[in-house]
């Protein structure tokens, strides 16, 4: 028996994804080397749809490629399925996201979408989320501020020194948390003055969660 590759993980969730399109013209596209695999299975039947929502500039420029559409999310009023990976996946379907530095503009689009179905090789799947640092994204003044609530919270924030995402915004990437009530720390960590976005999807988690090419 062949053992696949992580890459290879990736590409076979991204390809199952096309199974919950469900006839949809508007896709909302998330961000990452398991998306850039989607965007080229999309890319094979881009007839079949109106156009596409993407979560960055990176995934924007990889649809524009392959010729696919990408519309301003104030033209459109639904996003019938939106399609992104993440970097955990605890049992609730609830995520950790960010990885990627695009988690404000993807959780703009999951909580529009009326599905999100997301895409995951084996290795992102945990019982409890935190082991991958958690992303914040957090207006620049505000970053010293923020990290001194996370340690407060008993979290390690270090800072992503050499990102700017594409909202002009930094990151922390906070160390260290065993995060066991993912809901209740989204709402706390909401609540920080200049947290623009946490990277957990707990109060808005994943419908369908594929890995590989299996359900969860
Ligand atoms: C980007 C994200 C990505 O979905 C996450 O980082 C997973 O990326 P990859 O598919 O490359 O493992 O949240 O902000």
């Amino acid at each position: 028996m062949t053992t696949m590759t992580q890459d290879e993980l990736k590409r076979l969730a991204a390809r199952a994804a096309l199974r919950y399109l469900d006839g949809a013209r508007i896709v909302g596209v998330g961000t990452g080397s398991t998306v850039k695999h989607f965007i080229d299975a999309l890319a094979e039947r881009k007839d079949r749809i109106d156009g596409t929502v993407s979560s960055s500039e990176q995934s924007t420029r990889q649809l524009a490629a392959h010729g696919i559409r990408v519309l301003d999310l104030n033209e459109v009023d639904a996003i019938p399925v939106y399609v992104d990976g993440a970097d955990e996946c605890d049992g609730r379907k609830c995520l950790i996201k960010g990885g990627g530095g695009a988690l404000t503009r993807e959780k703009v689009i999951a909580a529009v979408a009326t599905k999100f179905v997301c895409i995951i090789d084996p290795a992102k799947r945990v019982d409890v989320l935190g082991r991958f640092p958690l992303p914040i994204e957090v207006i620049p003044m505000a970053r010293r501020y923020v990290s001194r609530e996370i340690v407060r919270r008993g979290g390690n924030p270090v800072w992503r020194e050499h990102l700017v995402t594409d909202n002009g915004n930094a990151i922390l990437d906070v160390h260290g948390w065993q995060i066991a009530d993912p809901v209740a720390m989204e709402r706390d960590l909401n609540q920080i003055a200049g947290v623009v976005t946490v990277g957990l999807f707990a109060q808005r988690p994943a419908d369908v969660v594929l890995i590989g090419d299996r359900e969860m």
